[in-house]
C-alpha cells in the first residue's frame, strides 16, 4: 500500500515543471547559468544523476560526490527541488570489465558489450550489490538535503537476459509459481512434442529452438522477466525507504512497453511516472497518448502521476525526427494534465553536446534562449503557475477499458490463427471512446468493477476462472460489457478452456463460437447492423445463439446470414459480443448503441479533433478543451464556467468559444457528477 505521505504532491504542491538534468556533462559555470535559467523557465524539479554512475564512482569504491554536493546546493539556493536518481541503468565500464558476469546475454546467447546503457544482468549478484551500494551511499549523503524531493530508481527498466544466472533464477521462480515439476509439466502441456521434463536441471530459459517455442514457457518467461526487474527495483526502493522513510520512491515507465507488467510495478512504487514521445509524424499519436495517460492515472487508482519525460520538440529515436510545430508541445503538456498528470517534465533540461542523443531537443536548445522552443518552454512554465488549484484533482469515469500485460503477451503468442496486435486492437476500442469525450479508466479484469457502468474488453484471450466469475457477477448486478472476439479462449497457462469457444465466457455471451477464422488482410465482409450496412475484417466467428439476440448479421462471405454480433441480457446487465472487427464507422455505431444502453454520456460534445476531458476536485470541476486539429473550432461551452488560462471570467450559457488549432482552454465550473445521460 502507498503511504499518503509518499505522494509526491505533498512536497511539491501545484503542477510541477522541470526535466532531466545532467550536470556532469557541464562545468560549474554552466551550472550557475542553468540554475538562473531554470528559475526563469519556472522549473521546480529536476531529475539528476540518472546516468551518472561513472561520474560518481569512476573506479571501484572511489566515490566522487563533490560535484553533486555543489549541484544540489546550487539548485536548492535557487529554489529547485531534486528527483535524485540511483544510477543503475548504466553501469560504468570498470564494473563490466572487472566483473564480466554483470553484462547481460541476449536470446541468441551473445554477450552484450558496454558502450550504451541498460547493459546489466538483473540476476548478477555483483551488479545488484554494486548498484545497491551506490544507491545506499546516495541515500546516506543526500537523504537530509533540503533539495531532495523524491528518489528515481534506475531508468526505464527494460533489460532481458538469457545467461545461466538468470536460468537458475527462472527455475526458482517456476518452482515457486507451479509448486512442482509435475505441475509445471501439466501447466506447460509438455506432453506435446515430447517436452516432458524429468528433472529441474532440464528446464531452461526459452533460448532459440528449431521450430516454435512452447507458448506457455514463453509466457512464463515474460512474467519472470518483469518480476526479475521488479526485484531489482524493490531492493533499491527498500534501501531508500529504510534511510529516508518520508521520501517518495518511483521509477519511470514507457508508453506501450511490453517488457514489464506495470500493473504490478505501480503497486510497488509511491507514484507513477511516464516517459512519452508522441511522434509528430503520426496524425493520431495524441489518441494513443490519451490512452497511455488514462492508464497511468488508473494504475494507482486516480492518484496524480508525473509526465516524467517528454520532448520539447524533436526526439532522436526515429529515422525522421520532426520538430513539434508551434503550440503543440504546450497542447501535449495540457493534455497530460487533463488526464491527471500533476507534473510536466522533459528529457532534458540542456541539450547535450555529444553522445547518442545530441540531437534530441531540450528545454534549453543548443541554439540557446533566442529560440522558439525556449520561448514556449518559458511561457508554459509561467502558465502552469495559474493552475495550482488543479493539482490533486482527478478524473471520474463511468467507463473502463481493459488493458492487461499478461493477455498482451499471451494473445500475441506463437502459431495463432493470425497475427494480432494488442496495441492496435485496444486502440481501436479506445479511439471511439476518445472521439466521444467519454472519460475512461484503464483496468485489468482483476480490478474492482463495481463503480463502472460499462467495461470495454478488447480481445481478452486469457481469462482465469476468477475473472470470468467476477465479470459474470458484475453483469448480473447491472453492469454492461462490450467484449470482442478471441476472448475467454485460454486459461492463465495458455491452455484452451474446455467446453467449446469461448470457454471462459459461455455463460456470459448468450451463445457460442462453433469455429473462428481469420480473414486475409485484403478481405472484408459485409455486416448488417440495425438496418444499415458496414464492413468488417481481420476475424470472423461462426456464432450460434443461446439466449442472446442477434445485433448484426454477415451479409456475404461463407457465413452469410449468420450472427456477427450478439446482445445478451443477463440478470440486470447486458453483454455485447463482437465476433468480428468492425470498420471504424461500424465501431462508432456500435459504441453509440452500447453507451446509450449503459446510459453513459460524453463530458461535452465537441467538433472532431477537439478533446474534452474533465478533472474534479473539492473546489469544482476543470474542463480541459484541447484542439488537436488543424482548423479552428467553435465549441458551445457549459454555462457558468470561467476560463482559467485567459483569465476570462464569465462564460455564459450558450456561449461559444473559438479554439484555434493547438489551442487549449481550461474551464472551471461547479463540481460535476460523473457523466450520466440520465442526469
Ligand atoms: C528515454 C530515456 C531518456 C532519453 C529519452 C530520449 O525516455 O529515459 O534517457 O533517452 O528517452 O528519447
Ligand atoms: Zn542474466
Amino acid at each position: 500500500m502507498t503511504n499518503p505521505i509518499h505522494n509526491f504532491t505533498a512536497r511539491l504542491p501545484g503542477i510541477v515543471y522541470g526535466g532531466d538534468y545532467n550536470p556532469d556533462q557541464w562545468t560549474r559555470e554552466t551550472w550557475l547559468e542553468d540554475a538562473a535559467l531554470m528559475r526563469q523557465a519556472g522549473v521546480r524539479l529536476v531529475s539528476v544523476g540518472v546516468f551518472s554512475w561513472s561520474s560518481l564512482e569512476p573506479a571501484d569504491g572511489q566515490l566522487e560526490f563533490g560535484w553533486l554536493d555543489e549541484v544540489m546546493d546550487i539548485l536548492h539556493e535557487h529554489g529547485i527541488s531534486v528527483n535524485l536518481s540511483t544510477p543503475n541503468a548504466a553501469p560504468p565500464p570498470w564494473l563490466a570489465t572487472e566483473h564480466p558476469e554483470v553484462l547481460p546475454t541476449n536470446r541468441e546467447g551473445r554477450k552484450i558489450a558496454i558502450g550504451s546503457r541498460a547493459h546489466f544482468c538483473p540476476s548478477s549478484a555483483v551488479y545488484r550489490e554494486r548498484s545497491q551500494k551506490i544507491a545506499r551511499a546516495l541515500a546516506e549523503r543526500y537523504g537530509n538535503h533540503p533539495a531532495l524531493a523524491m528518489w528515481h530508481i534506475g531508468n526505464e527498466y527494460h533489460t532481458q537476459c538469457f545467461c545461466d544466472q538468470c536460468g537458475a533464477r527462472f527455475r526458482d521462480w517456476l518452482l515457486d509459481r507451479h509448486g512442482s515439476l509435475e505441475v509445471l509439466n501439466e501447466h506447460w502441456g509438455t506432453t506435446f512434442w515430447s517436452q516432458r521434463y524429468s528433472d529441474w536441471s532440464q528446464v531452461d530459459l526459452p533460448k532459440p529452438v528449431m521450430g516454435n517455442v512452447n507458448p506457455a514457457r514463453e509466457l512464463d518467461f515474460k512474467r519472470f522477466s518483469s518480476e526479475l526487474l521488479l526485484d531489482c527495483f524493490r531492493e533499491e526502493r527498500d534501501i531508500m525507504r529504510a534511510i529516508t522513510p518520508e521520501i517518495p520512491v518511483l521509477t519511470n515507465f514507457m508508453r506501450f512497453f511490453p517488457g514489464a507488467d506495470y500493473t504490478r510495478w505501480a503497486a510497488e512504487e509511491d507514484a507513477v511516472a511516464l516517459d512519452i514521445y508522441p511522434n509528430p509524424a503520426d496524425a493520431e499519436s495524441h489518441i494513443t497518448a490519451a490512452f497511455n495517460y488514462d492508464l497511468m492515472r488508473s494504475l494507482k487508482g486516480g492518484q496524480p502521476w508525473l509526465m516524467m519525460e517528454q520532448a520539447s520538440s524533436a526526439v532522436s529515436q526515429w529515422p525522421l525526427n520532426l520538430v513539434k510545430k508551434p503550440g503543440r508541445m504546450r497542447l501535449g503538456s495540457f493534455q497530460a494534465i487533463a488526464h491527471g498528470a500533476d507534473a510536466v517534465m522533459f528529457f532534458q533540461w540542456r541539450a547535450s553536446r555529444y553522445g547518442q542523443e545530441k540531437f534530441h531537443s531540450a528545454m534549453l536548445p543548443h541554439s540557446g534562449t533566442d529560440t522558439r522552443t525556449w520561448q514556449e518552454v518559458v511561457d508554459l512554465g509561467q502558465e502552469l503557475t495559474q493552475l495550482e488549484e488543479i493539482a490533486g484533482t482527478t478524473a471520474e469515469a463511468a467507463v473502463a477499458i481493459v488493458w492487461d500485460w499478461e493477455n498482451w503477451w499471451a494473445m500475441e503468442g506463437v502459431a495463432h490463427p493470425t497475427k494480432l496486435s494488442y496495441v492496435d486492437i485496444v486502440t481501436r476500442h479506445f479511439t471511439p471512446l476518445w472521439r466521444r469525450n467519454i472519460a475512461t479508466d484503464v483496468i485489468t479484469l482483476d480490478a474492482d468493477m463495481s463503480g463502472y457502468r460499462l467495461i470495454v474488453i478488447p480481445n481478452s484471450y486469457v481469462l482465469s476462472e476468477a475473472q470470468a466469475e467476477q465479470l459474470s457477477a458484475y453483469v448480473r448486478s447491472g453492469g454492461h460489457v462490450l467484449i470482442s472476439f478471441f476472448s475467454g479462449v485460454v486459461d492463465e497457462h495458455d491452455r484452451v478452456i474446455p467446453g467449446g469457444y469461448p470457454g471462459g465466457l459461455l455463460s456470459l455471451i448468450g451463445g457460442r463460437v462453433r469455429e473462428f477464422s481469420p480473414l486475409p488482410s485484403d478481405e472484408r465482409v459485409r455486416v448488417e447492423m440495425r438496418g444499415s450496412e458496414t464492413d468488417a475484417g481481420l476475424w470472423q466467428d461462426d456464432l450460434v445463439t443461446d439466449g442472446a439476440t442477434v445485433l448484426a448479421t454477415y451479409t456475404d462471405g461463407y457465413l452469410e446470414g449468420e450472427a456477427a454480433i450478439l446482445r445478451h441480457e443477463l440478470g440486470d446487465g447486458v453483454v455485447t459480443y463482437l465476433g468480428t472487427q468492425l470498420s471504424e464507422t461500424g465501431m462508432d455505431r456500435m459504441l453509440d448503441t452500447v453507451l446509450a444502453d449503459a446510459q453513459v454520456a460524453a463530458v461535452l460534445e465537441t467538433p472532431a479533433g477537439v478533446e474534452a476531458v474533465e478533472r474534479h476536485g473539492p473546489e469544482g470541476s476543470y474542463l480541459f478543451l484541447l484542439n488537436h486539429g488543424q482548423h479552428s473550432a467553435e465549441i458551445t461551452v457549459p454555462p457558468g464556467a470561467a476560463e482559467l488560462l485567459s483569465g476570462r471570467v464569465a462564460v455564459v450559457a450558450g456561449d461559444t468559444l473559438t479554439l484555434e488549432p493547438a489551442a487549449v482552454a481550461v474551464l472551471k465550473r461547479d463540481r460535476q457528477p460523473v457523466a450520466d445521460s440520465r442526469a
